[in-house]
């Protein structure tokens, strides 16, 4: 049986245990894209702090997505030596680091935008006030390109693996999901064709990098009309794992819910105050918003463990590992998710926003569970400046 707290590998990394910090957008690079300081002594305190490995905010693999403020862009080889320089101080203390790769596609910042935005087909990205046009064969396989020379210079930069972002709305999960791939082409139709761009990332990868430890993150759900199920995403992970790849993180949530990071209340006052979609606005008109926007959002339940049975159907069916993320705040459960087997890592990502010590505080018995109030006000709050724990409340 396995444990939580036991030395392990995963796909080769020495972890020191089996807990993982998931992927999360710091907004802590310059306007080119290149990882600040701050960046590297944040790693420095996740690392001092007892997580097994973490996994970065998304990297943009190519200038057309660079869809955040502040986002890392790892689209051209003069970066490399920036991301060299943030991954020094936790090699130093033996802390695995993995590049999280992603391309934004229509789930791109309003305020971000500088040419066409493109996804798998037309479509209008409301909630982020942007419309995509349907991306032409030439620019899929450049995309593919552009994935497989930024998982490249990953391995050069010295990051210990790569997680290829395909979950949570954006391109390549739009590509993976029957809602947002209405293409007819050979890139759009049966599973076997909406996964067709990630299995082509997983050749031209395989080729760059040989056995490179390879993850992706996918959603097992979401709440799109004919959008992704936990079936559909079993056939996507057997078809990842017979592409090469090393471990599927199972998260959930499309391009319409507020699935993928679930809150017990809607963040009006954050979305409001913190989008600059929104700060503009005339009070009176806030006022409004602030009466619809609830509304017009879909707030799934429950907010804890959500994608724990997910994990569970899709590892059942698999070789390689399985991470679960969404909801795990106490001790006691996630022991629970890797002794029963539902899962062989847990993620976190809002409780080490919090406490990036959780896990010395876990094993030292300070604590049992996180402090997270899950407000939601973080994930505004990289719109507005870096990554921080706001506890449902605005700064005075
Ligand atoms: C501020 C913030 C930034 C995030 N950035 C990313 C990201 O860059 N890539 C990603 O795959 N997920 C991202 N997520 C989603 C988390 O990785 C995770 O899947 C989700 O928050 C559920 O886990 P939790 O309940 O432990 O927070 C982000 C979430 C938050 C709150």
């Amino acid at each position: 049986m396995k444990s939580l707290f036991e030395q392990n590998e995963l796909a080769g990394i020495p972890l020191k245990n089996r807990l993982i910090r998931s992927a999360t957008h710091e907004a802590m690079a310059d306007e080119a894209g290149r990882p600040r300081e701050q960046l590297a002594r944040l790693y420095e305190r996740l690392s001092r702090g007892g997580i097994g490995a973490i996994i970065s905010g998304f990297l943009g693999v190519h200038r057309q997505s660079h869809g955040y403020p502040h986002m890392m862009l790892l689209d051209r080889d003069e970066h490399i030596p920036d991301y060299q320089a943030l991954l020094e101080p936790t090699k130093k203390q033996g802390t695995p680091v993995i590049a999280q790769v992603a391309h934004l596609g229509g789930k791109f910042h309003a305020s971000m935008v500088k040419s066409d935005v493109l996804a798998p087909s037309t479509k209008n990205y409301a909630p982020f006030g942007v419309k995509a046009r349907a991306m032409t064969p030439g620019e899929i396989e450049e995309t593919i390109d552009a994935f497989v020379q930024a998982i490249r210079r990953c391995r050069e930069a010295g990051f210990d693996g790569v997680q290829v972002h395909a979950a949570h709305g954006y391109l390549l999960s739009e590509f993976l999901s029957p809602h947002c791939n209405r293409r007819t082409d050979s890139w759009g139709g049966d599973t076997e064709r909406r996964f067709r761009i990630v299995g082509e990332i997983m050749r031209g990868a395989r080729q760059e990098v040989g056995d490179y430890p390879l993850l992706l993150k996918i959603s097992g759900h979401d709440w799109d009309k004919n959008g992704m199920t936990v079936p559909e995403a079993i056939k996507l992970a057997r078809l990842f794992q017979e592409a090469g790849g090393d471990a599927v993180e199972v998260s959930s949530g499309g391009v319409n819910a507020l699935d993928m990071s679930r809150t017990a209340k809607i963040p009006v006052e954050a979305i409001l105050n913190l989008d600059p979609q929104y700060t503009k606005y005339h009070p009176g008109a806030k006022k409004i918003l602030a009466v619809l926007l609830p509304l017009g959002v879909k707030n799934p339940r429950p907010i804890y463990n959500y994608n724990v049975e997910a994990a569970a159907r899709i590892k059942e069916q698999l070789d390689i590992p399985v991470i679960v993320v969404g909801g795990l705040r106490k001790l006691d459960e996630m022991e629970q998710v890797i002794t029963e087997g539902k899962a062989d890592y847990v993620a976190l990502c809002r409780p080490l926003i919090i406490e990036p010590a959780l896990v010395e505080n876990f094993l030292n018995g300070k604590q049992d569970r996180s402090k997270c109030i899950d407000c939601d006000y973080c994930l505004l709050g990289v719109l507005a400046g870096p990554l921080r724990c706001y506890m449902g409340k605005l700064p005075g």
